[in-house]
Order: C-alpha cells, then structure tokens, then sequence
C-alpha cells in the first residue's frame, strides 16, 4: 500500500521510520515532513493544511492510507473530509478528537460514564470573578487548565494561592491563550506516578501498546519549566500487566464505548495521560494521537506489522488482526534541544551528526526540529531538535539508557541542551 504521513515532528519521524519496515508499504510520503523523514518517504505536492489539495493529491497518488499525526489537523477535521471522500485515514473525526481539543468537555464525559479521574470545576467565558473565589478556598495545591488546545503550555500546578490567581489571570488572558482559556477548569491536583498509554482502536476493539513515561520538566530531577518532553522511555514499570489489564477496562473499554454510545466513535490513537495513585488509576488528560516523543520508544518495541494494525483502525477491522507478538525489549529517547528552549532560541545552527554506517547499531536519531540552511546543510529549525532513540531487544534498561547517553556524544551543535536523568525512573 501506498501511505501518507502528515506531520513533521520526531512522532512523524517515528511513524515513517515503522511503516518503512512494513512489507506492505511500497511507497510512504510524509508532508510537510522535515530531513529525517526525507530518507524514508518521498514529500507530498499538497500542503499539510490543505485539504482537499491533499485528497486531490491522494487521489492522483493512489494513496490507501493517511497518517495524521499532530492534534491541530484532527482537531480542525481532517479526518472527517478524508472519510467524506472515501479515503481511509488513521485519527479520530473532529468529535471525537474533543476529548482532546476541550478539557471540559473530556471532563464532564468521564463524569457521565465514571471513568476515574480528578474532580474538577468548569468556569465558562466570563465568570473568571467566580473561578478566583473559587481558586481562594479550595484545597491547595490545586491545578488551573485552559479548556483548548495550548501546546501542552495551558495547564499550571500551584503550591500557593498567590499562584494561582497568577495562573488564573494569565490563562484567561486573551493576548497569552486566545480563545483556549475563555473558559478554564479547576481540578484537584492528584499525587502519583505518571505514564501515557496508547489504544490503537478502531471504535469497538482496540490494541495497547507498550507503556511509556516521558519527562515534561526542561530539567534534570523535574525541575524548570513544562516542554513538550525532553525524553521518554518504555516499558515504563510502574505499569505492570495487572495494572494495564485495569486501565484497560476501567479506563480505555468504557472510553470506548462510551464515546460509541454518544454518537462519536472513538478512532485511531486514543492516548491516555495517566496519574497511578493511591485509589487506583486515574485520567490526567486524553490526546486524540500518538505522544512526541512517547511514540519514538513506543514503536520500536511493537511486534506486529505497524501498517496492518493503523489500516485495521481506519478500515474497522483491529478485531480481525493476528496476535502481534508481546512488544519486548527496552527503549530510550533523549530529546536535544535548542539553548533557550522551552522559553525563547535561535534558529538556524548548524547540527553535527554521525555519518552513514557511524550510528551504534540499535540507535535511531530522530530529527523534530530541523531542516536545511542555504547550502543544504543540516541546521536547527525548532525547540526540540533530534530524539536520540537507543533500542535494545533484550531488555536492560540500565543498558539501553547509557546506550542512547553514548550516541548523544556524537551529536553536536551551538547551545544544544539535553537532561542526564532520561529513563532513571524505571531503575528506582
Ligand atoms: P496535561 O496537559 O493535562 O497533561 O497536564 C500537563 C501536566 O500537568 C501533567 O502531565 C501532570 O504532570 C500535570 N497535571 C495535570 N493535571 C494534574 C492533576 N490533576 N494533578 C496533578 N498533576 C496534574
Ligand atoms: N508527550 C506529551 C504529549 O505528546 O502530549
């Protein structure tokens, strides 16, 4: 078959890199793609955010199915004109994608159907008077979250009131969050161990794959700012197989089934953000895709063919799929990034790689934020720029952490900053 990514992150990197290896897949194409995508799939003549030049294109190509990868796309109803036109497509439609794009709306479905999660308060478009009333009598510490899309920046845990009032005001400010934090919720902040959980459904059946944790904090022992990630490994420990046999029915299935029974059927990745608490598992947020950079752990470790099971979730036939092999092994994802980042970083340095044949076997450099300067070198383009991915079969985490460590060296530009800490939750 004929696959479309779109996207251009280190997920998408990731995606491309899996379907590569599928036997099923002769051509990939990836837009807008970035230069790692470049040497596994070939770029698509239709911008990413143009629709229906891309069904056009698709067309034309003969492509039997699209991967979208970020929320924005799906969010904006990708998926819903690519169905509409008789193409099959991995993601949810837009109503279904709420679960993501409006936390109240998660909220208040997990409410109807008793999945397990923190309580929390909705304040709608102008009743930010109430919310701060609200904000300065309940239980500290407590957690303020724009109800839109944010980039992962629209959610403030805070230890004081002073805080969060700041956080309040700063949320609801329409030059800071625009329309993502008109209306913000409250929610009681909830101790635990954190790990994302990824269901590849078609509506009714689904497939988990390996657990992951990933590092939110810009630095070493969770401290600095909230990025988009800065490393993740997998299998993440905490979640044992008695443990995700209960996320799995008590979370995921009446997910499912309840999206099902309110008219959205639920397709695609349906990401949980997990908190494991004293009272059991609970939801900290749902995504409507993969997790970057969850995803660069994650796929390597899947035994069964990446490409059967994503065309299986947009055809409906994930129930009818043979047994893929149990994922095995251990990986780890030190995301390097630019100096400055999260906050403000230039643009443009030019990065040092290891050349063809001088990457450790086992490892895979991921780029995210890249591209190519004046004369075609290799030069940073973003916050987050390479995902270096240490893979190892045989388990050994210990092993695979000092593994991806050792391929970090050989990877250099101006300002590049990194945590030394990826992964050591799953040796504590
Ligand atoms: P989210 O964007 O909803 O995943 O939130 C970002 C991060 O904020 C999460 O990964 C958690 O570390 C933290 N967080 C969100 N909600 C809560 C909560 N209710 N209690 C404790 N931490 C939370
Ligand atoms: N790694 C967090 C996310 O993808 O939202």
């Amino acid at each position: 078959m004929n696959v479309l990514v779109i996207g251009s992150g280190g997920r998408e990197h990731a995606l491309v890199w899996k379907l590569s290896q599928s036997p099923r897949v002769k051509q990939l194409y990836c837009t807008p793609g970035n230069p790692g995508t470049a040497e596994l799939a070939l770029p698509f003549p239709s911008d990413a955010g143009d629709f229906p030049g891309l069904i056009a294109a698709s067309r034309r190509l003969g492509i039997d199915l699209t991967v979208v990868g970020p929320e924005a796309p799906l969010a904006a109803g990708i998926v819903d004109e690519f169905r509409d036109a008789g193409l099959a497509v991995f993601g949810p439609a837009k109503r279904a994608a709420e679960l993501e794009w409006s936390k109240a709306f998660a909220k208040d479905f997990m409410r109807r159907h008793a999945i397990p999660a923190a309580s929390s308060t909705t304040f709608t478009p102008g009743r930010v008077d109430e919310a701060l009333a609200h904000v300065r009598s309940a239980p500290l510490p407590l957690v303020i979250k724009a109800d839109g899309l944010a980039a992962g920046k629209g959610v403030v845990v805070c230890r004081t009131r002073d805080d969060a009032v700041r956080a309040l005001e700063e949320i609801s400010d329409p030059a800071l969050f625009g329309s993502a934090g008109s209306t913000v919720l409250v929610e009681e902040f909830m101790a635990g161990a954190e790990a994302s959980v990824f269901a590849v459904t078609d509506g009714s059946d689904f497939v988990t794959l390996a657990p992951a944790q990933d590092h939110k904090r810009a630095l070493d022992g969770d401290r600095g700012k909230n990025t988009g990630g800065m490393g993740a490994y997998a299998p993440a420990p905490c979640v044992t197989p008695a443990l995700m046999k209960e996320v799995e029915e008590r979370i995921i299935r009446p997910t499912l089934e309840g999206m099902a029974s309110e008219g959205r059927k639920y397709t695609g990745c349906l990401y949980v953000g997990l908190m494991l608490t004293n009272e059991g598992p609970k939801v900290v947020e749902y995504n409507c895709r993969f997790g970057d950079p969850e995803t660069q752990v994650v796929l390597p470790l899947y035994g069964g063919d990446f490409a059967d099971l994503l065309l299986a979730s947009a055809t409906g036939a994930v129930g009818a799929l043979p047994q893929a092999r149990p994922s095995a092994g251990s990986a780890v994802c030190v995301v390097i990034a630019s100096g400055g980042y999260p906050g403000s970083y230039k643009t443009g340095k030019p990065i040092s790689l290891p050349g063809p044949g001088e990457t450790p076997p086992g490892v895979h450099i991921f780029h995210a934020g890249t591209g190519r300067g004046p004369g075609g070198e290799l030069v940073t383009s973003g916050g987050r720029v390479l995902g270096v991915t240490a893979v190892r079969p045989d388990g050994g985490m210990a092993q695979t952490i000092a593994e991806a460590y050792e391929a970090v060296t050989l990877i250099s530009f101006d300002g590049m900053h990194f945590r030394h800490d990826i992964g050591k939750g799953a040796l504590a």
